[in-house]
């Protein structure tokens, strides 16, 4: 069958028009665009409140959370990170200076493999950025094990691990800090957004002054901060989507056991544990494509297309192979077996509230041939 509007592999979550309306009101009346405003205010309160954390630093997008939050942290030398993601991890780092040394992931979750950390350390490391990939966790005790036994700082790219739970609590509260990202094509979004999660008033201060250009009050200045904040506009939304994030990721969560149950005996189609959360958020349905089935992953990915099915290959090509990247010695492939092997393997499959049981079916019956 061939359907005319192309399904791709998320939606933006929007709320009914007239419902921003009243918020859009109260920026006109107030005429406050941005600034720590009274929506930025609220929603960091709200967040703080849903996601089970102590302090929140909102921000533009998750990138310059990224950057930011390795400025707090004063992090420089060398940076234990993974090839397997997003290449606005790595990027954080050459933004501050930083070296990434780029270790393998592991083959269960494709997060950053505790047990090759160690071997990649050098006198010249400072930290693990290590990302909780598909929103699934990383083994976080174990990198914590490590980081105390060398001294290093732990930051978590969590973009993907919104209202992620584990270990009786929120993902987002393990590691030094901990950045999200509000992107349109998330979980939960702000048109672009992000945010810091810090574990103590100190550093959200640092991080809020950080976020605007270092300004601690009107005259002072305390360090070479960005521009790095939310407007009311993002803050507004942010409350709005508030509202309806339980039943977003409800919907979600019947579309990946949909998929589970569609693919539970399909030869050569690998499905990812969902074992390892208390409570998952279903930010994305990757599945890896091996031998014993019919085609391989971009003859899939090429099939799909045909049909109008927008499937993603996150994460291919490895960040690790981008130009800027691909010079260093961590780079190599025979340094990142698991990750190389996974960015041929991996198709990620629309996911989203409101993906109807019609597109369901289609998608599930081009997969399965
Ligand atoms: C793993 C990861 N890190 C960082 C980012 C960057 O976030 P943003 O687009 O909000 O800057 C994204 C997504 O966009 C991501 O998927």
């Amino acid at each position: 069958m061939h359907i005319k509007n192309p399904i791709y592999v998320t939606q933006p979550h929007l709320p009914p028009l007239e419902e921003f309306i009243p918020y859009l009101q109260q920026i006109w009346e107030s005429k406050c665009l941005t600034n720590n405003g009274p929506f930025h205010q609220q929603l960091e309160q709200a967040l703080c409140n849903y996601l089970s954390v102590k302090h929140i630093s909102l921000f533009t997008n998750g990138t310059i959370g990224l950057v930011t939050a390795l400025q707090a942290l004063r992090i420089t030398g060398e940076v234990i990170t993974t090839p397997y993601s997003f290449v606005a991890t790595a990027h954080s780092l050459l933004w501050n200076g930083i070296k990434p040394v780029f270790v393998d992931v592991d083959p269960d979750t494709l997060n950053l493999d505790p047990s090759k950390i160690e071997a990649a350390i050098t006198p010249s490391t400072t930290a693990i950025l290590a990302v909780h990939v598909y929103g699934h966790p990383c083994d976080v005790d174990a990198i914590q094990k490590i980081a105390d036994i060398y001294n290093l700082k732990v930051i978590y790219d969590a973009a993907h691990a919104f209202g992620v739970r584990y270990h009786d609590g929120s993902l987002l509260s393990h590691g030094d800090l901990s950045v999200l990202s509000f992107h349109a094509t998330k979980v939960f979004n702000t048109f672009e957004g992000g945010a810091i999660v810090s574990p103590d008033a100190k550093t959200k201060q640092r991080i809020d002054h950080l976020k605007n250009f270092g300004f601690v009050d009107e005259v002072t200045v305390v360090a070479p901060g960005i521009n790095g904040k939310m407007s009311e506009f993002s803050a507004a939304l942010g409350l709005l989507q508030l509202k309806g994030i339980d039943s977003a990721l409800q919907q979600r969560r019947a579309v990946d056991a949909r998929y589970r149950k569609a693919f539970a005996n399909l030869k050569g189609i690998r499905c990812f544990s969902a074992v390892h959360e208390d409570v998952a958020n279903y930010a994305y349905f990757p599945i890896l494509v091996q031998s014993g089935y019919a085609m391989n992953r971009d003859e899939l990915y090429q099939k799909l297309r045909e049909h109008d099915i927008i499937a993603r290959r996150y994460f291919y090509p490895l960040i690790s192979d981008f130009p800027m990247y691909r010079g260093l010695p961590s780079a190599a492939q025979s340094n990142l077996p698991v990750a190389s092997q996974a960015a041929k393997e991996v198709l990620c499959l629309p996911i989203y509230p409101g993906l109807t049981e019609e597109q369901l079916d289609t998608v599930i019956s081009l997969v399965k041939g």
